[in-house]
């Protein structure tokens, strides 16, 4: 009994000691590699979480299909691969193992379909492209080939962080994939495309439903686009109600859909403000509004006339000050054929996925020989932030409040 005690007691000593050891060297060790310094907020996460998976994943939309004949292998499968993790994951996006393979690029906006997405890192030397996610600190692979991009993929704005954030990668990106126009890949979060057929649109809320004007849910009180001196001059002429952190009334971002229906029942108007004013940057605050019955008044930097439904949305920057705004808005909340104007663009265009956007348009890319071969930049933050700093606006609101 003794004897069988201490043979079970030992090992289990050590495996304590061991324990320990490891506790105090291991452990730390572990986490100061991998803790990341620029780890988001579970709310920023949540933000990028929804705007991607609003949309039905394994839906596929009524567009016409520009598949090309390619697909007898004579230009090669493309090999597409995951290098970082997406907050810890090793699938992007919440991506089901489903989509590892071809399924993504049968999509009918991929032209073509001869491409594989992985996240074995085994298949390193079949890779054309590695991705990285913007504030991952990779561990770099060992070899580097020469027919290889590294791809990397940036969602926010360049507001809203230090330069520095970007001098892990230095000297090693060759593609950039992003929601500027002038990257190798665009990937706004609104990807919008003409429906082959039009379907017919229905409000479904009467405009006589709709008591208030206009809901803002916002979390950032201060931001650097100065969006909520705007909001406090708006509100002298018509009722904004403050949703989250900067106001009385409250939504648990759990229940993100259910209040976004309370709101379309509610209110007239959604304002969809962006915390930076940066060169096309549009984010998943308008993307998500798109989906309801609620016409979003935008503030952003982005090209608003192009980049969203026609006439989907209220430009802000369309008004020469917010009474001229305010103005506008009253009128148009009494008139239910002008309001209801703007869902018309649900009847001939669809929004479709960005993850997917995203993987169609690098393999096509490919496949095209659209991106241009060339060595790593060793000004990526200069090309991400201007060099000084120009990316974004900031004095907009400054130059607007002259008009207040
Ligand atoms: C997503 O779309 C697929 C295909 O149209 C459908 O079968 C599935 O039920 C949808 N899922 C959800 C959650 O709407
Ligand atoms: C298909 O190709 C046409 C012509 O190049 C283009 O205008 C259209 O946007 C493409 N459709 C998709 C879904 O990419
Ligand atoms: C990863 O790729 C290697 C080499 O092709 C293969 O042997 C291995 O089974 C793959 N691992 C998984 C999990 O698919
Ligand atoms: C937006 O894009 C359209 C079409 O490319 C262009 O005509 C217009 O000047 C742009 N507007 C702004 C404010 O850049
Ligand atoms: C609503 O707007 C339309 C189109 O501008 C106009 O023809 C109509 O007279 C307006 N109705 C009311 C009640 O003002
Ligand atoms: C094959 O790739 C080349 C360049 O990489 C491209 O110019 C050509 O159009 C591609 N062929 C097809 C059928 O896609
Ligand atoms: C990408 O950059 C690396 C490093 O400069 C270079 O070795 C590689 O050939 C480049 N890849 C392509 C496809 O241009």
């Amino acid at each position: 009994m003794a004897i069988d005690r201490r043979t079970n007691y030992r090992p289990s000593i050590y495996v304590l000691l061991l324990m320990m050891v490891a506790a105090l060297i291991g452990i730390p060790g572990y986490y100061i590699r991998n803790v990341n310094i620029f780890s988001p907020s579970p709310q920023q996460i949540g933000d990028v979480l929804s705007a991607i998976n609003i949309y039905n994943l394994s839906k596929d939309i009524d567009i016409p299909s520009n598949k090309t004949h390619d697909d007898d292998g004579t230009n090669g499968t493309k090999v597409i691969m995951f290098w970082t993790t997406w907050y810890g994951s090793k699938m992007w996006f919440n991506l089901p193992k489903s989509a590892l393979g071809r399924s993504l690029f049968q999509r009918k906006y991929c032209k073509h379909t001869n491409c594989i997405l992985t996240n074995n890192h085994s298949r390193l030397k079949e890779a054309d492209v590695l991705l990285f996610y913007f504030t991952d600190r990779p561990n770099w692979p060992t070899i580097r080939y020469p027919q290889q991009y590294y791809g990397h993929f940036i969602h926010e704005a360049p507001g809203g962080r230090s330069r520095t954030f970007l001098d892990n990668y230095e000297g090693k990106i060759n593609l950039t994939i992003n929601f500027r126009h002038d990257a190798d890949v665009y990937v706004p979060y609104n990807t919008f495309f003409r429906r082959l057929t039009s379907i017919p649109y229905k409000p479904r809320v009467p405009l006589a439903m709709k008591t208030k004007m206009a809901v803002w849910p916002v979390s950032h009180c201060k931001t650097s686009s100065r969006r909520e001196d705007y909001v406090k001059e708006l509100s002298k002429y018509i009722d904004v109600d403050i949703v989250g952190a900067c106001g009385p009334y409250k939504c648990k971002r759990s229940k993100s859909h259910e209040c976004r229906i309370q709101w379309e029942k509610t209110y007239k108007f959604y304002l969809s403000f962006e915390n930076n004013i940066c060169d096309d940057y549009i984010t998943e605050k308008l993307l998500k509004t798109l989906e309801y019955e609620i016409i979003p008044i935008v503030l952003g930097g982005g090209n608003y006339t192009n980049d969203a439904p026609p006439h989907s949305l209220i430009n802000v920057l369309d008004f020469s000050s917010p009474k001229s705004l305010a103005d506008y808005l009253i009128e148009l909340g009494k008139n239910e054929t002008r309001y209801y104007d703007y869902f018309k663009w649900k009847s001939d265009y669809e929004m479709a996925n960005i993850d997917s956007v995203m993987m169609c348009r690098l393999c096509d890319g490919l496949h095209e020989g659209r991106f241009p071969h060339r060595p790593a930049s060793r000004h990526y933050a200069d090309y991400w932030f201007g060099l000084h700093g120009e990316r974004c606006d900031n004095g907009l609101m400054s130059r607007l409040k002259k008009r207040f």
